[in-house]
């Protein structure tokens, strides 16, 4: 979700102001996910590399997750979607990480849509420690292969990203989902994450649909 903040330096606002607009395009846009029959969204709001922003930015950040869960975790959990936490826990402040850990258990019985909230996520982060958590588990080299592997990521039943929509612009991959997006198609778009639309959100799923996906093959 990324240009929060040139959305803001364009009004003249805060960066803080973009990121409050940021959330407001969430719930139209989760609603139109559901409508279209998306099975799994993930968001990526915070990366493993996003604290080396300046201290206040990242406590308005923080600040700002609190605050979103508590509003809107109830709504999502009315829609029935499952909501999910993808990251490092350490590092976290505890009361996110609790807001996290209660808005899963509060949604763990849902099924119309699975949102995983990327947060202190890093996708190299997530390879290393699966990394480590296999060999604190003494599994024997011999027995590592890729789905082997893939258990051990901090949510084995993130399915494989079909579409990876980039906002702002940016052609770079940013350290998200790396294992996942393996076959990913790329929808990349000059919008502002905070100009970002439900119908921009078809567009982009249109232009998946469209595309024929070989997977290596011919
Ligand atoms: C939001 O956009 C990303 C978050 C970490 C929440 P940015 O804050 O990266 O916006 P730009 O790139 O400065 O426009
Ligand atoms: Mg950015």
């Amino acid at each position: 979700m990324d240009g929060n903040g040139r959305w803001a330096q364009r009004r003249w606002l805060p960066r803080a102001a973009g990121h409050r607009q940021g959330v407001a395009v969430l719930t139209p846009l989760l609603e139109a996910a559901g409508r279209a029959g998306v099975k799994t969204l993930t968001l990526y709001a915070f990366s493993t590399e996003n604290w080396e922003r300046p201290e206040s930015e990242v406590k308005t950040l923080m600040r700002l997750f609190l605050e979103t869960a508590r509003k809107k975790v109830p709504e999502l959990n009315e829609r029935g979607a499952r909501l999910r936490f993808l990251g490092r826990r350490e590092g976290l402040p505890g009361r996110v990480l609790e807001a996290l850990e209660e808005a899963e258990r509060l949604t763990a019985g849902n099924d119309s849509l699975d949102v995983y909230i990327a947060l202190n996520y890093g996708g190299r982060a997530e390879i290393v420690d699966a990394a480590r958590r296999m060999a604190a588990d003494g599994v024997p080299p011999e027995d590592i292969d890729e789905e082997k592997f893939a258990r051990y990521l901090y949510a084995p039943d993130v399915p494989e990203v079909d579409l990876v929509i980039r906002t702002s612009g940016e052609l770079r991959v940013s350290n998200f989902l790396l294992w996942q997006i393996a076959y990913a198609e790329f929808y990349v778009t000059e919008t502002l994450w905070p100009d970002f639309s439900p119908e921009e959100f078809m567009q982009a799923l249109r232009s998946f649909a469209a595309r024929s996906r070989r997977r290596g093959g011919v």
